[in-house]
């Protein structure tokens, strides 16, 4: 072998070298909402600050609307790296093995979006992102959404209206719990498949928040609508804890920022975006909103508030005491 040949090869593995450094470190963000609900947004928002602050060093492709993944398939999918970010709902976690984020789904748990973040932002929200470590998972923060109402084609005004309604749900025992407590009929569904499971009279009914319903046009199938408020709907954003392990150190501190800087925004828009939401379901005429008088509220909470003992062997009565103090303050 030459000194010329060696030195050629040599100059060819450092040119390798060199293209492989300036490659991308390539985050694959999946989520199954439209780009303009709150999550979406914010995830358009971290991709924006997260190339920024890395100065390119980072690229990340948003893929919404269940584009690559439905909504169990995205979990394994980042168990195995094929993408490495999500924000699913707190709702489904339970597949994980990780049921106590179902606690957010108990109903009535949150008086109001303080209490909720004295929950997220405290402790507790820290110990439950922290349980997702065992899973290859490493949870980054919470993102909102909001309060959810109810739909279907008849007028949902007492519990007594639930009853035989086949209503999807997420993929959440305590969901199920609810819907039962109702007396309707849950049936997990992927949201993918939500809009075209009301539409085709596969469910009845369904239930999310405004912003929700709104982007998935589901207010065009459903007539009725009852701002209930009945439960909350938010994320954890999570990603694939290898993967995020691996980053050089300072591409993670930016990473870190990034998310900070989105998820500060995602808290400022996820209400307003429900809000202007429900107008626009009210204004698209096709669906009667309806508002519980305070009898009506005292029968829903009378059927659903036994949900939260019903529960406690799968969540743990102690997370959910805790919840139940830390709120209370707010
Ligand atoms: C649902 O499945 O109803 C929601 O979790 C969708 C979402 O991610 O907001």
């Amino acid at each position: 072998m030459t000194i010329k040949f060696l030195a050629a090869v040599l100059a060819f593995v450092a040119s390798l070298n060199v293209a492989w450094a300036q490659a991308p470190i390539v985050i694959r963000f999946s989520h199954v909402v439209a780009p303009d609900t709150p999550k979406g947004q914010a995830a358009e928002r971290f991709k924006l600050l997260a190339e920024q602050f890395t100065r390119g060093r980072v690229k990340v492709e948003v893929y919404p609307n269940s584009q690559l993944y439905k909504d169990k398939e995205e979990l394994e999918a980042l168990q195995l790296g094929a993408v490495q970010m999500l924000a699913p709902s707190l709702a489904k976690f339970g597949p994980l093995g990780v049921k106590e984020f179902e606690a957010f789904d108990l109903p009535y748990i949150f008086p109001s979006k303080a209490a909720l973040y004295a929950v997220t932002e405290g402790p507790i929200g820290r110990d439950l992102l922290g349980k997702l470590q065992s899973k290859g998972i490493t949870g980054l923060a919470y993102w909102d959404n909001g309060f959810k109402l109810m739909s279907a084609n008849r007028p949902l005004h007492v519990p007594l209206d639930f009853r035989g309604l086949r209503m999807r749900i997420q993929s959440s025992t305590v969901l199920d719990a609810q819907m039962r407590a109702l007396g309707a009929r849950p049936q997990v569904m992927a949201f993918s498949e939500a809009y075209q499971a009301l539409e085709t009279g596969v469910v009845d009914g369904t239930e999310n928040p405004p912003s929700n319903m709104y982007t998935q046009r589901m207010h065009l199938v459903q007539k009725h609508l009852t701002v209930s408020n009945h439960g909350y709907l938010g994320y954890a954003v999570i990603v694939n804890r290898k993967f995020w392990d691996g980053l050089p150190t300072d591409v993670r501190a930016a990473l870190e920022r990034a998310m900070r800087d989105a998820t500060a925004f995602e808290k400022t828009i996820a209400q307003r975006d429900n809000d202007r939401a429900l107008e626009a379901i009210r204004k698209a005429g096709k669906t009667t909103i309806y508002y519980l008088t305070p009898q009506e509220q005292e029968k829903w909470r009378a059927a659903l508030l036994p949900v939260h003992r019903q529960m406690e062997r799968r969540i743990g009565k102690d997370l959910i005491d805790a919840i139940a103090r830390q709120t209370a303050e707010k």
